[in-house]
């Protein structure tokens, strides 16, 4: 198998390929004078099966990652695979307000013109998935992230919200801990309430788990809360570590620890979901 790595992914990519002893692309990536991209595999590919390595996080990304697939598919690979570590736009999974666009169908059906499969790591939201009419997993690494914290000295895990609760469970499970989450309710469009569950969290070490963390909203004001009501060690986890407008530097002085996957690439990526990747390209999973 080759991996093709797209600019956002370098480092997974080469991780991925070592852990299965695959070819690492190499792949030639510069703009044409009017500003357009031009991306060239320069690894042989005919016959062979590539994965595409990429995130769908920016606009740019997404161009990045089609051409990659098409050039994958030119060059006569046997079967074309792209591979998300974080699928972007599956946030608007449904259409919320009239004329809307349903932005993961769009994103899915795109993705599937130009590969055979199409693999991702925890979607947002699994409704994603049936868009696409040939192989769609997303992997879960719910088993990978609880690992990582098995020697933290954790006591609970918090999800911050109900919705979030089942993969906050299954880590609980995994490391024999209790997992809770925080009732949060909608007010209106600008406020949202979020309370604890009645339970005593004083001198505990509390992991909070999201998938997501984006602007950093939700985890700061469940950092918050926990301080509040006496957690002595506050830990926060998530899949991908999106940290719009670098909410990282807000979060990270309120908490002991910040690990998020490498789904995403940044300084607090210290889960690495390589293996996930690799096992379920071999088709372990
Ligand atoms: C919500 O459904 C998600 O699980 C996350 O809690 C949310 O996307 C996090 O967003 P933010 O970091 O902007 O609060």
């Amino acid at each position: 198998m080759i991996i093709v790595p797209a600019s956002t992914s370098m480092g997974l990519a080469a991780k991925v390929a070592k852990e299965m002893g695959a070819t690492l692309a190499e792949v030639e990536k510069k703009r044409f004078p009017d500003g357009e991209m031009y991306v060239r595999i320069l690894t042989e590919a005919r016959g062979l099966e590539v994965a595409v390595i990429g995130n769908t996080r920016s606009d740019e990304d997404i161009v990045e990652l089609l051409l990659l697939l098409n050039a994958s598919r030119e060059a006569g690979a046997s079967k074309v695979i792209a591979v998300l570590p974080y699928f972007g736009y599956s946030r608007q999974h449904m259409i919320y307000k009239p004329g809307e666009p349903v932005s993961s169908k769009v994103m899915t059906k795109a993705l599937e013109n130009f590969s055979d499969r199409i693999v991702c790591v925890e979607i947002h939201d699994e409704e994603t998935v049936g868009f696409a009419s040939h192989p769609f997993s997303s992997i879960s690494v719910i088993r990978t992230s609880s690992e990582y914290f098995r020697d933290k000295g954790i006591d609970i895990i918090l999800s911050p919200d109900d919705g979030g609760y089942e993969r906050a469970k299954k880590m609980a499970e995994i490391l024999s801990i209790p997992a809770y989450y925080i009732d949060k309710k909608r007010i209106d469009a600008k406020t949202v309430e979020m309370h604890l569950p009645k339970v005593d969290f004083s001198g505990k070490s509390v992991l909070i788990v999201d998938d997501i963390i984006s602007t950093g909203g939700t985890i700061i004001k469940a950092v918050k809360l926990l301080k509040d009501n006496g957690a002595t060690r506050i830990s926060v986890s998530a899949v991908h570590g999106i940290f719009a407008k670098d909410s990282d530097r807000n979060i990270e002085p309120m908490v002991d620890l910040l690990a998020v996957s490498d789904t995403i690439h940044g300084s607090h990526s210290l889960i690495s979901v390589a293996g996930d990747i690799s096992r379920a390209l071999a088709g372990d999973e």
